[in-house]
């Protein structure tokens, strides 16, 4: 026999069914504590509420409940301190805590166990660090929403060029565009929020999966953990992982657009772009070439919506065609949605860092907003507009100027205007006004346009909502 196969002697929890140990392997592919530690605070959380109320309907004696909060404080300060031991044969979170409660306060601590299993109480845990985890990150969100508006005020006149198919467009203000990132985020915000809300119901006291038959009050541990309810079926408490589905969704979504705001920084602060400077804190040089200014970390964040995808992924795969009701196939649920909660904290985290530090060549993205005639629409819209010419026409007009200035190679400003009249007689000197790039942009004040006046009211009603706590 192998070592990996030799047996361990008969664990803890295998009680009388049991004859010996696991063997080692089983013991490797069994155990969670490794990544269910993390769990430490809510199953204390949720041990010291069930037991409340175990005394509380006379299930377990005042006393056994006073040494069992005592114990469970006590492990709870020895986790903090780095003192406590994490055993692998414990298998899980759960039963490391049960375990060292027994050390402490002997047969009372096997009476925590009352009326509830593995299944309810992981299933507790879980969703109230899920709830937690969701406010944090919203927070997360809200602190790159803050940094993006603030670059947004600033530079709420900067031109830039607005890009369709990355091909120039027409010309817009960075602050603008920064602001489109403002609302995606808020709508991830907004998909946390209602995530963390659906999930704010309690399992505890479903039990294994049918129930229980001592007299439990699930509505006090309910309200003792700040859930908005009790469960209202067993084998649904402890089966339901849709509220991990859902925070994973929202976090790669989230994942997604900020690999997109990644994406943008690499390309404008490429030598080819120029448009913006990253700060020495969020780059990195080549061990070979001297000269390099690596965007690094907005590379990784671009490449960790991968992760959050996989991890989305893998949950959904992990929950297809699994029967009702708990199957040990949903411990694996926690590893993925922690990767996908710890990749999305440090891309909030190194994001609002990166635009917070941004320095912005006004010059390059000006000059970049007027180039490949972006400003030809304005000349459409000026024919529209003075001349009554149908758009199409006014289109048409626009498009036969653009030939000629690409023939000419010049801007469409540097036309001349008689070669201009004979292209279409209503056109005149006046054009000339409107074919720059800050008459481009001051001109499109409709509302949630990129004209500076819009954008600076955007920003500065954003950072008041803000600072008002109203979002
Ligand atoms: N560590 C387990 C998990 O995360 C706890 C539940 C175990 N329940 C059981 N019946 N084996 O899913």
């Amino acid at each position: 026999m192998t070592k990996e196969n030799s047996k361990s002697p008969p664990g803890q929890f295998r009680g009388g069914r049991f004859t010996g140990g696991p063997a080692a392997i089983m013991e490797q592919i069994n155990a969670s504590i490794d990544v269910d530690k993390r769990l430490w605070r809510e199953d204390i959380e949720g041990s010291l509420a069930h037991s409340a109320m175990l005394v509380k309907q006379g299930i377990i004696t005042a006393q056994d409940g006073t040494a069992i909060e005592q114990g469970l404080k006590q492990i709870a300060r020895e986790i903090e301190s780095g003192a406590f031991q994490f055993s692998a044969s414990l298998e899980d979170i759960h039963m490391n805590i049960e375990a060292r409660l027994g050390q402490l306060i002997g047969a009372a601590a096997g009476r925590l166990h009352t009326a509830r299993s593995r299944n309810d109480q992981v299933a507790t845990d879980f969703r109230l660090w899920c709830r937690k985890q969701c406010r944090a990150l919203q927070n997360e969100i809200k602190s790159l929403q803050w940094a993006l508006c603030q670059q947004a005020l600033t530079h709420a006149s900067t031109a830039m060029p607005g890009f369709t198919h990355l091909q120039t467009a027409q010309p817009v203000t960075f602050g603008h565009h920064l602001l489109a990132y403002v609302e995606m985020l808020e709508r991830d915000k907004g998909r946390l929020k209602d995530a963390a809300r659906r999930m704010n119901e309690s399992p505890l006291g479903a039990a294994a999966l049918a129930g229980t038959s001592f007299p439990i009050d699930r509505i006090m541990t309910a309200k003792k953990l700040k859930f908005t309810r009790p469960m209202a079926n067993s084998i649904d408490a402890v089966s339901a992982r849709d509220f991990a589905v859902e925070m994973t969704a929202a976090i790669a979504l989230c994942g997604v657009h900020l690999s997109r705001l990644a994406e943008e920084l690499i390309l404008w602060s490429s030598s080819q772009f120029g448009f913006v400077r990253l700060s020495e804190d969020f780059t990195t040089g080549s061990s070979i070439m001297p000269q390099k200014r690596n965007p690094d970390a907005a590379e990784l964040c671009r490449a960790k919506s991968g992760q959050m995808i996989g991890s989305l992924n893998n949950l959904l795969v992990m929950l297809k065609g699994l029967p009702l009701a708990y199957a040990k196939d949903m411990q694996e649920d926690k590893q993925a949605l922690f990767t996908a909660c710890d990749g999305l904290g440090l891309c909030l985290g190194a994001m609002t860092g990166m635009i917070e530090n941004l320095s912005v060549n006004k010059q390059a993205m000006k000059q970049a907003a007027g180039a490949d005639h972006a400003t030809a629409t304005e000349l459409a819209d000026y024919l529209v507009r003075v001349e009554n010419i149908p758009f199409r026409e006014a289109h048409h007009i626009t498009g036969r100027l653009v030939a000629l200035a690409e023939r000419q190679n010049c801007t469409l400003a540097d036309l001349k205007i008689a070669d201009m009249k004979r292209i279409d007689k209503r056109l005149s000197k006046e054009v000339r006004k409107v074919l720059s790039v800050e008459s481009a942009i001051k001109m499109r004040h409709s509302y949630g346009g990129t004209a500076p006046e819009r954008v600076k009211e955007q920003a500065q009603s954003w950072l008041g909502t803000f600072t008002k706590g109203t979002r």
